[in-house]
């Protein structure tokens, strides 16, 4: 089994960190467009493989796709990250080119890949992989909503004061500040609703502080967040390579579940060894549908802007 990182940043470089780690495959390239960049990360990582005992072998690549050839996911974290007081959605511009040419790189030597979008603005950069491939829709995988979740679990945890694993909690909708949406109705700890355990106002804290919960830490590191964006990444390869069908919250192409279409947004989902498998789709209320429809309409915007670069 082989696995491709694309862009060795922060986030590309710590994701396949954890891939190596957990061993998840016997392969994996890193790859960058900065001469030297995955060459150095990637030996870097070989060189705790005594350490930490895993026999994932790590090469690095400065942008020659040859070297990616036959894997089977590609995660894709290239582009620029968010500076303070920026948005995701500033980012498209520069990323949309990016995030396009990788495709078409990865392609050439991976024609059966699965596709995990990481690069922001990650709904839309989700909808141009999908549209500029032609890929079917189960192979192309956003991660915006898995690192969403846990970060709104990590905010329960802190007012509960639990194990944010005992947690059952999920982000639907776009991967922006405005756009997410916790749904803390149907949270739970361990089955019982958190919302037993919290005041209103403890609710509406924990819902905004998840929002803006990577705004929060570009503003303090000075970059964006990088430690769970890179575990979010892997989780999702780990549930594909060994067929887990775990469910995550990713963001998938809709084709009028939960109303929508024409679009990719975050949604529950299994993944498992032929991408995203199932969509849940269940009933929002009233006042979650709205904030989902409205949602979609800023996502659709930002789409929108692909057509204009
Ligand atoms: C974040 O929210 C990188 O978009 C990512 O930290």
């Amino acid at each position: 089994m082989k696995v491709t990182v694309v862009g060795a940043g922060a986030v590309g470089a710590t994701t396949a960190d954890n891939i190596a780690r957990a061993a998840l495959c016997q392969e994996l390239v890193l790859l960058d467009i900065k001469e030297g960049l995955a060459e150095g990360k990637a030996q870097d990582m070989m060189q705790t493989a005594a350490l930490l005992g895993f026999d994932t072998r790590i090469t690095g690549s400065t942008n020659d796709y040859s070297k990616t050839a036959g894997s089977s996911v590609v995660v894709i974290t290239s582009g620029i990250p968010r500076k303070p007081g920026m948005t995701r959605e500033e980012l498209i511009g520069t990323n949309a080119g990016i995030v396009k040419g990788v495709c078409e790189n990865i392609l050439k030597y991976s024609p059966d890949a699965i596709i995990i979008v990481i690069s922001n603005p990650m709904d839309t950069m989700t909808y141009l992989a999908l549209q500029s491939t032609g890929l079917p829709k189960n192979r192309i995988i956003g991660m915006g909503g898995t690192l969403d979740s846990s970060r709104f679990k990590y905010q329960l945890s802190q007012h509960l004061g639990c194990s944010p694993s005992d947690l059952n909690a999920v982000v639907v909708g776009g991967h922006g500040d405005t756009t997410m949406i916790p749904l803390i109705r149907l949270a739970t700890w361990n089955s019982v609703p958190v919302t037993k355990f919290l005041s209103e106002d403890q609710q509406k804290q924990i819902v905004a502080d998840t929002m803006v919960g990577g705004a929060t830490l570009t503003k303090l590191i000075g970059t964006s967040a990088w430690y769970a964006p890179g575990a979010a990444g892997a989780a999702l390869v780990e549930s594909i390579v060994r067929d887990e069908k775990k469910l995550f919250t990713c963001c998938v192409s809709l084709e009028g579940e939960y109303g929508q279409k024409d679009i990719c947004l975050g949604v529950p989902v299994t993944i498992g060894k032929n991408g995203w498998e199932k969509i849940l789709d269940f009933d929002l209320n009233e006042e979650e549908k709205s904030l989902f429809n409205k949602s979609a309409e800023a996502v659709r915007t930002m789409n929108d802007v692909l057509k204009t670069l």
